[in-house]
């Protein structure tokens, strides 16, 4: 009998989905991991123009279209003044698709990827299915990743390491001072840095900076994704940049699983970056407004709250027995150690629903919070 590859069998489905479907029907969702606004309609129209204009009825180049391709270099020369070619850019379908490239592309059987731990749930699944050995590292006290914390875990067998900022599960922010040290670590160890920047716009403190900016080989390779600066999750539109070479061993990858990235979604996504960018910083007022809402609301339950700086997730340290507490009255909470095992101990709660809804919340997390203190 054919038995399931043991890289699948390590891999699970992920424990968020579990949390969704034990929740009632009426149940206010603080789980979700996706912004609650509309796709910008000029966003919409480059995908409508498109598909009318008979332009999405064939395969793309496998890299995505140049036109694509070129309006993500400028966004990078835009933003942070980094020179990107559009060559050494592959339009991926998402973030998803992006992460699991740049690990299929670097890393062999048995050797090890280092990542932020609690982290995306994502990166220690894309390392077992890469054959590869994931090394979860836990952060500093304000949920950040600590470089000193990544130079200790490297080793010979370190293929790469995970740097998230602005981070899921944390909304933690990477200071440039560490960013620049990832770039050092990556440069004087020799290893791949890896940089999922899905979240760069949505910062309220200080800025987004990428490691890409400051590493002086190209050991920095960047992830990242329309999808939640543009709120497109269901369009399924990412990318990745790297250098010439690694770019083209993440295309054998690509072209073979993917062929390309839907052409629709690519539509939208050049529309989305070349067009208007007011519906981004309109959506990241609002965040933020909800960011002080819930990190007021939960210190008030009195709770310890490290204070998120991005992203639209707060992490708040709980009780034992709070999610559940909480989940019983109907509010749906993630508990942290479905980011990993140092997760334990701490919530993700997501703002990325209504301020009345995030009101009533936050009442609901008062009585449960005292119900089990
Ligand atoms: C940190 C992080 N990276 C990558 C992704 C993947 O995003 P996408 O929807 O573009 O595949 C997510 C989605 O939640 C995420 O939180």
């Amino acid at each position: 009998m054919t038995e399931f590859a043991a890289r699948v069998e390590q891999v699970s489905i992920s424990g968020i989905r579990e949390v969704f479907e034990a929740a009632g029907e009426d149940a206010i969702n603080l789980g979700l991991g996706q912004p609650d606004f509309p796709t910008p309609a000029h966003a919409r129209r480059g995908a409508i123009e498109a598909i009318e204009a008979g332009r999405t009825d064939a395969y793309t180049s496998n890299k995505g279209t140049r036109s694509l391709r070129e309006a993500i270099a400028t966004k990078y020369d835009r933003e942070y003044g980094i020179d990107v070619d559009p060559a050494d850019v592959v339009a991926t379908s998402g973030g998803s698709e992006a992460l699991h490239l740049a690990l299929e592309a670097h890393v062999d059987p048995g050797e090890e990827v280092i990542f932020p731990d609690p982290g995306f749930v994502s990166y220690d699944a894309l390392t077992n299915i890469a054959g590869g050995t994931p090394k979860p590292v836990g952060l500093r006290d304000d949920l950040t990743l600590d470089p000193a914390t990544v130079e200790d875990a490297i080793t010979d067998e370190t293929a790469a390491f995970v740097v998230n900022s602005p981070a899921n599960p944390t909304g933690a922010v990477q200071s440039e001072a560490d960013m620049r040290e990832f770039a050092r670590i990556a440069d004087e160890h020799d290893v791949l840095c890896l940089s999922d920047e899905v979240y760069e716009r949505i910062v309220f403190e200080g800025e987004h900076h990428s490691p890409l900016k400051f590493a002086e080989t190209d050991n920095v390779v960047v992830v990242s994704a329309c999808s939640k600066t543009y709120s497109m999750t269901g369009w399924r539109l990412g990318w990745v940049v790297g250098s010439e070479r690694r770019i083209e061993r993440m295309l054998r990858v690509h072209q073979y699983a993917q062929a390309c990235a839907s052409a629709p979604a690519q539509y939208a996504a050049e529309a989305a970056l070349t067009g208007p960018q007011e519906p981004v910083e309109e959506m990241v007022a609002a965040f933020e407004e909800r960011r002080d809402l819930v990190v007021d609301g939960l210190e008030d339950a009195g709770l310890e709250v490290p204070t998120p700086s991005g992203a639209f997730y707060v992490m708040p340290k709980v009780p034992e027995g709070w999610c559940e507490e909480v989940l019983e009255r109907d509010v749906v909470v993630v508990p942290g150690d479905a980011f990993g095992a140092n997760g334990e101990g701490y919530a993700r709660l997501s703002y990325a629903t209504s301020t009345e809804a995030l009101k009533e919340a936050l009442e609901i997390i008062d009585d449960a919070t005292r119900a089990v203190r």
